[in-house]
């Protein structure tokens, strides 16, 4: 069950993935910073003073310091990124190359005059007989899973909730409601703290602007500082990442034919924020959320947007990749947030759909891969413009053991209401058979409890 990285046993050549990326990810800034005259200046006027501003290991700076690339590309560092280091110092590509080769200038230069290294006896395939890795994908789950997906939270995720419990208004009676919704998952969540949470939300024109709209967006930092939306940041505290768990779920998907954008630095809106607040209560800017979370921000601001179906085949991938992970044991939740209907803009704003909320929900609950028919044209035309944030919620479903041979969810906690703000508020927990439950649910699957203002 171990990730296929067979390119590792490629003789005299290490490929740079998430692995070596966040190995050498000062490594690499610091060479990008090379990128401005005024820093290689600097640079050249006294490189260990201005290495020490890098925050490098001893060994990449020492590396740096003796323009060892093969030690700088052991530590994490890419040839692209290390061709600013060599371009300072007034290097070709070719002597860069060369230098890692253990051959003299001279002699580099004819080889690749004669013809180039010749592929035969330099290849793994050579070596040992390598075979190609297999292309299969799961289609059942792996049992004895280090790492075990236990339960999904699906929420809205409206920044007047978050408003609502940072200016102290959730025992008014406007928001009482709301919250009464939440109060057997803070329950639940006292006892059921994950490991780590894969929080599914979309990003509200905050850590990225017009000029880049990636559709799906893995966090493989540390750390997520709580973003200014123009009311200043939330008082909650910072989130934190899980690079390790992260780099592996990437190194997996991206194999299952998902191409995700990986950010190492970014900071999280209210779609990210306000779901922790409400499964975890007021926590002040410097106390701790009580789980690390992984952060996979999804395109539906700017059209096109990703498919229903598309982002479910992504929960596919994504419960795959956990379950490949063989590292520490693991409770991890996958949470899918957004929605329900809403529609922000125009004429037809207010617009609210409870009868379609509701159908949703049964789909998602009972028939998620008929959920995966309903077209873009269905959320936009009857849960609004911004209702489309709903797709959010089918990676979270996709990933469960029922869509993998296993048994169907359990419905610990249903939760309807209208309204917060502009919204529908929806809210769903299910859990895979194998989850602790709560031995009284404060609602019942089948009677979802529904108030409407
Ligand atoms: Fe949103």
């Amino acid at each position: 069950m171990t990730l296929d990285k067979p390119y590792k046993d490629i003789p005299g050549t290490t490929i740079y993935d998430a692995e070596q990326a966040r190995k050498g990810y000062n490594l690499n800034q610091f060479a990008m910073s090379l990128m401005k005259p005024e820093n290689r200046e600097r640079f050249l006027a006294d490189q260990s003073a201005y290495l020490d501003e890098w925050n490098l290991n001893p060994v990449q700076k020492q590396a740096v310091l003796d323009m060892d690339m093969n030690t700088m590309i052991a530590e994490g560092g890419n040839i692209y990124f290390l061709a600013k280091i060599g371009a300072t110092h007034g290097m070709s590509f070719q002597q860069m190359a060369g230098s890692m080769t253990g051959m003299t200038e001279a002699a580099y230069r004819d080889m690749m005059v004669g013809g180039g290294r010749r592929p035969e006896g330099n290849r793994l395939k050579d070596l040992d007989g390598w075979t190609p890795p297999s292309n299969e994908k799961a289609q059942t789950m792996r049992p004895d899973a280090p790492a075990k997906f236990t339960s999904a939270l699906f929420t809205s995720h409206v920044p007047a909730i978050g408003a609502a419990m940072d200016l102290g208004k959730t025992e008014e009676p406007y928001w009482k409601r709301v919250f009464d919704g939440y109060e057997w998952t803070r329950k639940w969540a006292k006892d059921n703290a994950p490991d780590v949470v894969i929080l599914v939300y979309n990003d509200h024109a905050t850590a990225f602007d017009a000029s880049i709209i990636p559709t799906f967006v893995l966090g493989t930092g540390a750390e997520y500082p709580v973003a200014d939306e123009g009311y200043g940041p939330r008082p909650v505290p910072d989130v934190k990442g899980y690079p390790e768990f992260a780099a592996h779920l990437a190194q997996s998907i991206i194999q299952d034919d998902f191409d995700l954008t990986l950010v190492n630095e970014m900071v999280v809106d209210h779609g990210l924020t306000v779901p922790l607040s409400l499964t975890y209560g007021e926590l002040g800017p410097d106390e701790q959320w009580p789980t690390r979370v992984i952060p996979l921000a999804v395109n539906v601001v700017q059209y096109p947007v990703p498919s229903a179906r598309r982002c479910y085949e992504l929960g596919k991938a994504l419960r795959r990749a956990i379950d490949k992970w063989d590292g520490e044991e693991l409770n991890v939740q996958i949470w899918g947030t957004g929605g329900m209907s809403h529609q922000l803009q125009g004429p037809r704003a207010g617009l609210i759909n409870k009868e379609w909320d509701n159908a949703f929900l049964d789909h998602l609950i009972a028939d998620p891969l008929g959920l995966t028919e309903w077209p873009h044209m269905e959320y936009v035309d009857e849960a609004g413009s911004e209702g489309i944030e709903l797709v959010d919620w089918l990676i979270a479903r996709g990933a469960m053991d029922d869509q993998f041979q296993g048994g169907e969810p359990v419905v610990d906690h249903r939760f309807y209401h209208v309204p917060a703000s502009n919204t529908a508020v929806g809210h769903l927990v299910i859990s895979n058979p194998a989850a602790p439950h709560l031995s009284e649910p404060a609602s019942a699957g089948a009677n979802p409890e529904e108030t409407t203002e």
